[in-house]
């Protein structure tokens, strides 16, 4: 594709509010959790600029925020989270607890049929036109990433901004498929199909404490462009968690959000013929830091550029 028709295939996937997503709801242990209760709901609509030098833009609940904003809290959590994270729930899980996120492209309010008897047991459904056969697709390809922040000794977690730093507990990237021209296959998107569920456990070497769990689907940039024209864009939700572990002390060394997530940071970008899924680049990494398997940190990159 020329690259004057991406630019319009892309501006035109930023002006449609309504086909952006947000992580809204958990799962613990095979149970789905009410949404929202324990995750951090946004405002909406909500006015802000994606960086010092453009517009006002008013967003509505499920668009993106931009990894050049001058808005931290909109990286961290999503949209001005701090104002409802007092009266978010506090989730109580153990140590290598099985957490699944769901998503979902329809702004709210939202009726029960988003979020019962979903097929396949998911946690949210699509019961209008996107996908018959219910379930809720990904407008974006890109990497899903979950991270850890430590709520500091003696903060209320209800007053914690995510400030600190973030350990990075998963990821789930990319794989080569079959289509020989357009072999890149991000799996959370699978190519705008039915998503890959986004199942992990919280490592059970985690120490003790309140921490925010954030989860994120990151649509990345593209180099060749200048960023002004196309950064990433993030899909932050964050949930409450108290965990409750045998393991005391603290995590090791994470990252900073958003100043680790920007538009220039690892993994934020890839090339134009990556962005095409022609080839991946050999020295792509997933975005935010190294990788906390519980034991070690590693680097964290697709398993087929691992020699
Ligand atoms: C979350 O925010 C949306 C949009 O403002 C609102 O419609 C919804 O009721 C909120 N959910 C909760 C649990 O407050
Ligand atoms: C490639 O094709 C095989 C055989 O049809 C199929 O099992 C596999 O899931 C495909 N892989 C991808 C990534 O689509
Ligand atoms: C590229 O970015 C630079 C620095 O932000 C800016 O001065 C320039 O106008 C941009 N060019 C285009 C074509 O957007």
């Amino acid at each position: 594709m020329p690259i004057s028709h991406l630019l319009v295939a892309l501006t035109a996937a930023v002006t449609s509010a309504e086909a952006h997503f947000t992580f809204v709801r958990v799962r613990q242990n095979g149970k789905w959790l009410e949404p929202t209760r324990y995750i951090r709901n946004k405002t909406t609509p909500f006015t802000e600029r994606d960086s010092p030098d453009t517009n006002y833009h008013v967003r509505l609940y499920n668009a993106p925020t931009y990894a050049v904003t001058d808005y931290p809290d909109s990286v961290r959590c999503g949209r001005d989270n701090m104002v409802h994270a007092t009266v978010t729930d506090i989730l109580t899980i153990q140590a290598g607890d099985k957490l699944e996120f769901a998503h979902h492209r329809a702004e709210p309010e939202w009726p029960p049929e988003m979020w019962n008897n979903c097929p396949d047991e998911r946690g949210s459904c699509q019961y209008t036109t996107w996908n018959p056969e219910g379930y809720v697709d990904l407008n974006h390809p890109g990497p899903f990433v979950a991270h850890l922040s430590k709520v500091p000794e003696g903060q209320d977690i209800h007053l914690y901004d995510g400030s600190g730093e973030w350990v990075k507990i998963y990821s789930l990237g990319l794989e080569l498929g079959n289509d020989s021209q357009h072999p890149v296959h991000w799996i959370p998107w699978n190519d705008e199909g039915i998503p890959t569920p986004f199942v992990f456990n919280v490592p059970k070497e985690t120490p003790a404490g309140d921490y925010l769990l954030r989860a994120d689907l990151i649509y990345t940039g593209v180099f060749e462009f200048n960023f002004t024209s196309f950064p990433a864009q993030v899909y932050p939700s964050c949930l409450q968690i108290r965990v409750e572990s045998d393991f005391g002390g603290s995590l090791p060394k994470g990252i900073r959000i958003p100043e680790d997530l920007m538009h220039d940071s690892p993994g934020m970008r890839t090339s134009l013929s990556m962005y095409r899924y022609e080839k991946v680049d050999e020295d792509y990494v997933y975005p935010g830091g190294m990788l906390w398997t519980g034991t070690d940190m590693v680097v964290d990159k697709p398993s087929l550029l691992v020699s």
